[in-house]
């Protein structure tokens, strides 16, 4: 039996941080309600492309594995905001670190790309047509966002994480996985204008306008998130009790704690870093795994869980044994 052992990992987060405060100065808003409604304080905000973001990310989970770029068999690149449609953001990684022998593609199911990327990545090491695979999760949000909005501008922030994953006899990696979508409730989650199907200049003439029901994409969120971490729980016969850490898609820390009820599992067992930046859409997740690492809250042998959810409405859980 393969696995896909998850040996490196990177993250880069924008130097450019935008508070509450900050955000009050351009809508009608304040740190109060921001906080108390979502749990965020600050978020950041990139000046470059998401491909140098990402490329950044994938070049600290490349050393962090001890590989060279010419190593790379596959780079898989989450995301909704590549800076083109054609050629792929996965290739633009690849010329950058100089990947020159590594297999491209893009996957976007807008903040489950990365856990998206993720899945496809692993079985691809799994079933053996490659032995390795660079897993990124990127987004400049800020590029496609409606300032003059308050429902959504206070919630996304700019960022990318990344893996290394490589095969492995040991169980590992992803053990387990479940993903879905509530493709009746796509619309209820949209950014209107960006795309082909819109006016070709909505986004230089800054018509672009999102649609978002709140309350409706919070239960969408919970129950969605819910049904994967049991269909994961359900398919690896495993207790909720025996997960050490909960690393969750961070868009509301009011969605992360009804999940957590739902699941019986304490606040001490999940990975919470919403507060410093907000929700970065497809790089949300994979930079909280990063984090939970970096801080030593994924201990060897840990079994992690990781819900997420976002536009579409997609969702997941995969399950991990570190
Ligand atoms: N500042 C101040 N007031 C605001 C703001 C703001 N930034 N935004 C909305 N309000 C107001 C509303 O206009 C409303 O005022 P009204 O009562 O006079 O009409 C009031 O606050 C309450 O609005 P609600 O929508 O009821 O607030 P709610 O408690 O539902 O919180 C929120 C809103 C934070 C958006 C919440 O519904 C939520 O988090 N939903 C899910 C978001 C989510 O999951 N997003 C991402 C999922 S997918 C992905 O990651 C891409």
């Amino acid at each position: 039996m393969r696995y896909a052992n998850i040996t490196g990992w990177g993250k880069c987060l924008p130097p450019a941080i935008l508070s509450n405060d900050d955000l009050a100065t351009l809508l009608d808003t304040n740190d109060e309600w921001i906080t108390t409604r979502t749990g965020m304080k600050e978020r950041r905000i990139s000046h470059v492309p998401v491909s140098s973001l990402a490329t950044v990310a994938a070049a600290r989970a490349l050393a962090c594995a001890g590989k060279q770029a010419t190593d790379v068999e596959l780079i898989i690149f989450g995301s909704t905001t590549f800076d083109e449609m054609c050629p792929n953001a996965a290739s633009n990684v690849q010329k950058q670190l100089g990947a020159a022998n590594a297999a491209c593609m893009d996957v976007n199911t807008a903040c489950t790309s990365g856990m998206y990327a993720l899945t496809v990545a692993t079985a691809m090491i799994k079933s053996g047509v490659v032995n390795n695979a660079i897993v990124i999760g990127a987004e400049v949000i800020s590029t496609v966002m409606d300032w003059s909005n308050r429902n959504v501008a206070v919630l996304f922030g700019d960022g990318a994480g990344a893996f290394y994953l490589q095969a492995d006899a040991q169980e590992c990696g992803v053990i387990a996985e479940s993903l879905g979508c509530y493709g009746e409730s796509r619309e209820i989650l949209a950014v209107n204008g960006w795309g082909l199907k819109e006016a070709k200049n909505a986004v230089i003439n800054n018509q672009l306008h999102w649609a978002f029901e709140g309350q409706e994409i919070f239960k969408k969120a919970v129950s969605g998130m819910d049904q994967a971490c049991q269909k994961v729980l359900a398919k690896s016969e495993i207790n909720a009790d025996q997960i050490d850490l909960v690393v969750p898609h961070q868009a509301n820390l009011r969605i992360i704690d009804t999940l957590a009820k739902r699941l019986k599992l304490p606040r001490d067992k999940v990975f919470i870093n919403i507060q410093r930046y907000g929700n970065m859409s497809a790089a949300t997740a994979p930079v909280a795994l990063v984090e939970a690492i970096e801080e030593g809250r994924v201990k060897p042998n840990s079994l992690v869980l990781m819900p997420a959810f976002g536009g579409g409405l997609t969702w997941s859980a995969h399950l991990l044994r570190w």
